[in-house]
């Protein structure tokens, strides 16, 4: 047998490692666990699962889908649940413009969907009976949602998040060897055996250039649509293993969403995937599922079905949704605070990994410093250490002498709305960066009744932070009072109906704009603990001279940037005037957008809707009462359908919030805008193993003049030139001097990151769920 280090490189993991964590299994073994004769596909992923010989407990995927697919469709219970899910929908802002996009997105971002005429099919085909089972239903409903390809927008339900997590066991990358050259698609095996010289010239690292016997870029151009952001060349980088996804652990999108992660693992590979090299080879690997519920006893779909389906509400066992979440030793969570692989040692560490602030360890870039921000907190606990990080980040760097800033979004799916606003602020004091940020809601008979509800009942008191009653506080913070937030110039509504003001933009119904009064009293209860700098308590920060020039900053893409990052990006770019760099993108040297993901700015669990609802009835008067529990807040809402039936992977959530262009009268979202970064950089192999080459390259784009700078498009005429194609990996990072005990530890704390399996916890008002 021919040796193959790529896979062996991989394989070393289960071998030597003692960690835990990289061997994950469903359930510990168990002596008396039924067994079963029967040769069902689920009997047979028991045993697979159970099989003495299985050492991670996983499952060839093959195997777990036939046994998803086994599990036979309850028509009545769907046909409900169809129904009950209609009235979320109602709060989806752009349900319209989904169906009727502009031109430029249509061509250059995504098709149009027609989400309602989309649920009425799937109504139909219940009815035909074209679903042979839940999952073939609960695909159907999940994929359409997805073709919206707005991350605030989801339903997973039990069927498509509950029970296998998919995966192909190599990651891959898509690089240029020189960052000039066309990026090509290699094994991540391959770059690490390259990067860390492991391979030691048994052979030279090859381009896949098909995968299933299709042109490499086309076959993932194609599955890239599994993730969940807009942007294609965002969702082709989103394909990948990415340093700053890895470094938030399993809140992240893990190796990417090709080998599993992300919204990867929901979509299933197939039984085998085929890899044919540059070289000539080819190599079939078996793709494998990981089991996330306890699989004792379960040898057929319908006993899966009796286990696991909640369909009785109230009467069955509701906490089955909770027990069935038996997993996941198979998660490694965020790395140590300061401490991700392939990252540099930290000069301020924020927590849990969502901000850290680093130097450059290089003579030629020591008047830099580099704020890296891969969330805007998930964790509400978080937000006032990650407000403080970044404003003794910025302290330090100009007492360092720094006089430039890199700001790297990589990663970045959003968290705590306000943050943006902090940040912002942070970098831009003066007053007169008042930020624009403004918003909108769909204007419907639901949220009409809430806002009725709540600006009634919460003027009956003083708007102070100190309030006995939480649920004065709860109403008062939301945006259904009338005294939250502030007109288009930033003035105060005087009453519900002039905030609600109903307008018509591509024949649907929008609230008028609102935007946050920073100095609200009740900020820090809508901020999760902080003040804005320069409002409120922190006024005086007004005063602070402004920290870096716009010219000396620059902000890092790699596409991902949703919800609050895109919030604080058009801040940063819009009103800051900052320059963007994008990374990575599909194999050409077209300019590609800087954010990716989501440019909604709020996102609502179905759960909170349905408390907001409830809150909007009991709030009411006596007098009013019965008008409240007679209208579609006393009848709409009531089911639990649409939570025993959604995963415990993810909840189900609308984009409730559109984010508007300042000057633009069209009333179009900023999510069906087309932006082009100013650079676009392609990733090299340095850069999937070393954050800091990434910034060396930004560094240079933005500082480095003519001589160094790397944009592939946008800056320079001659970057349009036809260009060599990547093929070969033929140089190492570390060249002839072999690897120390440095580079030894690297390449471990990298390996390990290959076991991350995205397990979403993270939440936030501005938050896009992976
Ligand atoms: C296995 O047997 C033990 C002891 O009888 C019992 O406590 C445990 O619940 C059983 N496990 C399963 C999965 O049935
Ligand atoms: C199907 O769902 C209904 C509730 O809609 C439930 O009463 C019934 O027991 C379910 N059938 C099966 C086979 O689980
Ligand atoms: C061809 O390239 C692949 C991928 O890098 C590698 O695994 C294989 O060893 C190479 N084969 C030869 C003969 O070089
Ligand atoms: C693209 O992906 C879809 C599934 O998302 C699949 O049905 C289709 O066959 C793929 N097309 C090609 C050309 O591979
Ligand atoms: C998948 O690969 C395995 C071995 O690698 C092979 O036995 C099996 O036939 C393949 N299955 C398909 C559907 O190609
Ligand atoms: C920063 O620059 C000042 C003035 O040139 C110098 O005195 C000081 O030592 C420098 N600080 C650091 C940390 O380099
Ligand atoms: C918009 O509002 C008008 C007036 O209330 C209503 O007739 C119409 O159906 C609404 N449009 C949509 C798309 O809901
Ligand atoms: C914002 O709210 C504060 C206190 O809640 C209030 O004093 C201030 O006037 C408001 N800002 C504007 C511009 O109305």
């Amino acid at each position: 047998m021919r040796y193959t280090p790529l896979f062996a490189l991989i394989g070393l993991l289960s071998v030597t490692s003692a960690n835990p964590i990289l061997h994950p299994r469903a359930t510990p073994t168990t002596t008396n666990r039924t067994t079963t004769s029967s040769t069902a596909p689920c009997a047979a992923v028991s045993s697979a699962h159970y099989a003495p010989s299985n050492k991670d407990g996983t499952v060839p995927a093959q195997l777990a889908y036939e046994c998803l697919k086994s599990v036979p469709l309850n028509v009545t219970a769907a046909k409900r649940l169809m129904g009950e899910i209609r009235p979320y929908i109602n709060w989806q802002t752009n349900i319209v413009f989904l169906k009727n996009p502009p031109a430029e997105y249509v061509q250059k971002i995504q098709q149009p969907v027609d989400i309602l005429a989309g649920l009425d099919k799937i109504e139909a085909q219940i009815d035909s009976g074209a679903f042979f089972g839940e999952y073939d239903f609960g695909l159907a409903l999940y994929k359409l949602i997805l073709s919206a390809h707005d991350g605030h927008f989801s339903i997973v339900l039990d069927s498509v998040g509950n029970f296998f997590n998919f995966d192909r066991k190599f990651p891959l990358v898509s690089v240029s060897e020189d960052g000039v050259k066309l990026p090509a698609v290699f094994v991540y095996g391959d770059v690490l055996g390259q990067q860390f010289n492991t391979i030691s010239g048994a052979y030279t690292p090859s381009a896949v250039v098909k995968i299933d016997g299709q042109d490499a870029a086309t076959f993932l151009e194609n599955w890239s649509q599994w993730g969940i952001l807009q942007d294609r060349d965002a969702l082709y980088n989103n394909l990948f293993y990415e340093l700053a996804q890895v470094s938030v652990g399993s809140y992240g999108t893990g190796t990417g969403t090709f080998s599993g992660g992300g919204r990867g693992r929901w979509a299933y590979p197939g039984a085998n995937t085929t890899y044919t090299f540059a070289n000539g080879t080819s190599k079939t690997v078996e793709n494998i599922a990981y089991p996330m519920f306890n699989l004792d006893g379960i040898d057929s779909g319908e006993k899966l079905q009796q286990n696991f389906f909640n369909y009785d509400a109230g009467t069955a066992n509701t906490e089955g949704k909770v027990n069935l979440h038996v997993v996941p030793g198979d998660k490694v969570a965020a790395a140590a605070t300061g401490s991700a692989a392939g990252y540099p040692p930290t000069v301020i560490a924020g927590p849990s990994n969502i901000i850290n602030g680093y130097y450059i360890d290089s003579p030629d870039y020591s008047s830099i410093a580099v704020l890296s921000v891969p969330n805007f907190v998930g964790d509400i606990d978080d937000n006032v250490a990650f407000q403080a990080t970044s404003r003794n980040f910025i302290a330090q760097a100009l007492a360092d002498n720094k006089t430039k800033l890199i700001i790297d979004l990589s990663a970045n799916g959003g968290g705590s709305v306000l943050q943006a606003y902090d940040l912002f602020k942070q970098l831009f004091p003066r007053p007169a960066y008042l930020p624009y940020g403004a918003t909108r809601w769909r204007a419907h008979e639901a949220a009409d009744l809430i806002g009725q509800s709540f600006s009634a009942a919460a003027s009956q008191f003083p708007r102070v932070l100190d309030t006995i009653q939480f649920y004065v506080q709860e109403m008062q913070s939301t945006y259904f009072d009338y005294e939250s937030d502030l007109d288009v110039n930033y003035k105060p509504f005087t009453s519900w109906p002039e905030k609600y003001a109903p307008r018509v933009y591509n024949g649907d119904n929008f609230t008028g704009i609102a935007r946050y009064n920073l100095s609200d009293v009740l900020i820090t209860l809508m901020s999760g603990g902080i003040d804005i700098t320069g409002y409120g308590a922190l006024a005086s920060a007004s005063n602070n001279p402004q920290p870096f020039k716009a010219e000396d900053i620059v902000i890092v893409y790699d596409g991902y940037c949703a919800s609050t990052c895109s919030i604080f990006s058009e801040l940063m770019r819009q009103q800051g005037g900052v320059k963007a760099i994008a990374m990575g993108g599909r194999p050409n040297t077209h300019p590609i957008q800087a954010v990716g993901g989501t440019k909604g700015v709020n996102n609502l669990d179905w759960e909170t809707i349905q408390a907001f609802v409830q809150l909007g009835v009991r709030a009411s008067s006596a007098a009013e009462r019965q008008r409240y529990e007679d209208s579609v807040l006393g009848t709409d809402y009531n089911a639990e359908g649409p939570f025993v039936r959604t995963s415990w992977a993810s909840d189900p959530g609308c984009n409730v919030r559109d984010g508007l262009r300042e000057g633009d009268d069209s009333g179009t979202p900023l999510q069906f805008r087309y932006e082009e970064a100013d650079c676009r950089l392609y990733y090299t192999p340095e850069m999937t193993v070393d954050a800091t080459a990434i910034w060396k390259a930004a560094a240079d784009a933005q500082w480095g003049g003519w001589g160094k700078s790397k944009c592939v498009a946008n800056w320079w005429p001659w970057s349009k030139e036809k260009r060599e194609v990547t093929t070969t990996l033929g140089r190492s990072r570390l060249g002839k001097r072999g690897a120390g005990a440095s580079d030894a530890k690297a390449l471990e704390e990298l390996l390990k990151t290959l076991a991350i399996r995205t397990e979403n916890q993270w939440k936030g008002d501005g938050f896009m769920k992976p």
